[in-house]
């Protein structure tokens, strides 16, 4: 398995409130897979899926990628675990707003050790996403010169930029019409369902994620499979 959740519980405490987001949800994800989840807002998938990445700690249980316990690990670890074999798309993009595009997706290659080595090819590769999701001609541009869809693009490009074995990405089509969503995603499916790599991806678009090999369903914090 590239990705394995267990037992996982989250919760959030606001004041006296406390939102139970996550309550024994599992996840096993096999190499080579991909796998959509889907459900209300609210319900969880983003926390879920920051949990996975590494971002954010679970009250209960744990996680593991490529074999690693995510969170029994140093910080220092798990940043290095991130930066090479987590690629992250966020519902938010969270692109560098004093970046522009190509050293937006550059970015992610500055945290791998060799990356002074490497640092013209890091380039090209970087060119290559970008004209993958059709922003060749902006790399150029500040995130803030670009529309939504484009900087989900960017944002992409920059979550595959150190080919990670696994990707999570939160409605990464969010923002598409249907044509672009297509190119996108292909793009992603592509680079995600070679061997040793896994894609997990939030939706709300069902025929999105019936491009996935399984579709599963986050409800009540726990994750169920599609009747
Ligand atoms: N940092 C936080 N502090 C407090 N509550 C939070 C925090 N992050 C998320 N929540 C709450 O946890 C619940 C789940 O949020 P989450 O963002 O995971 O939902 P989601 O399924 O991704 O929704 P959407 O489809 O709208 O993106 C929500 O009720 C939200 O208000
Ligand atoms: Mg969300």
């Amino acid at each position: 398995m590239l990705l394995t959740a267990e037992n996982l519980s989250k919760s959030y405490h606001l004041g006296k409130a406390c939102i139970e987001v996550l309550r024994d949800a599992r996840l096993a994800v096999d190499e080579g897979e991909s796998v959509a989840i889907i459900g209300a807002s609210g319900a969880g998938k983003s926390t879920l899926l920051h949990v996975l990445g590494g971002l954010d700690r679970p009250d209960g249980g744990n996680v593991t990628v490529a074999g690693n316990d995510v969170y029994g690990m140093s910080r220092a670890q798990r940043t290095r675990l991130r930066a090479t074999d987590i690629g992250f798309v966020f519902q938010s993009y969270h692109l560098m707003p004093e970046m522009d595009l190509l050293e937006n997706v550059v970015l992610p290659a500055m945290a791998l050790p060799d990356w002074l080595h490497g640092a013209g090819r890091a380039r090209t590769r970087a060119l290559g996403l970008l004209d993958g999701v059709g922003l060749a001609e902006r790399a150029r541009h500040l995130p803030m010169e670009l529309s939504g869809g484009e900087q989900q693009r960017a944002a992409l490009a920059r979550a595959l930029m150190n080919e990670p074995r696994l990707v999570l990405a939160d409605e990464p089509t969010g923002n598409l019409d249907e044509t672009t969503g297509d190119v996108v995603l292909d793009l992603l499916l592509s680079l995600t369902r070679g061997e040793g790599h896994a894609l997990v991806m939030v939706t709300h678009n069902r025929r999105v994620a019936e491009r996935c090999d399984r579709v599963l369903h986050l409800s009540d914090g726990g994750i169920h499979a599609l009747d």
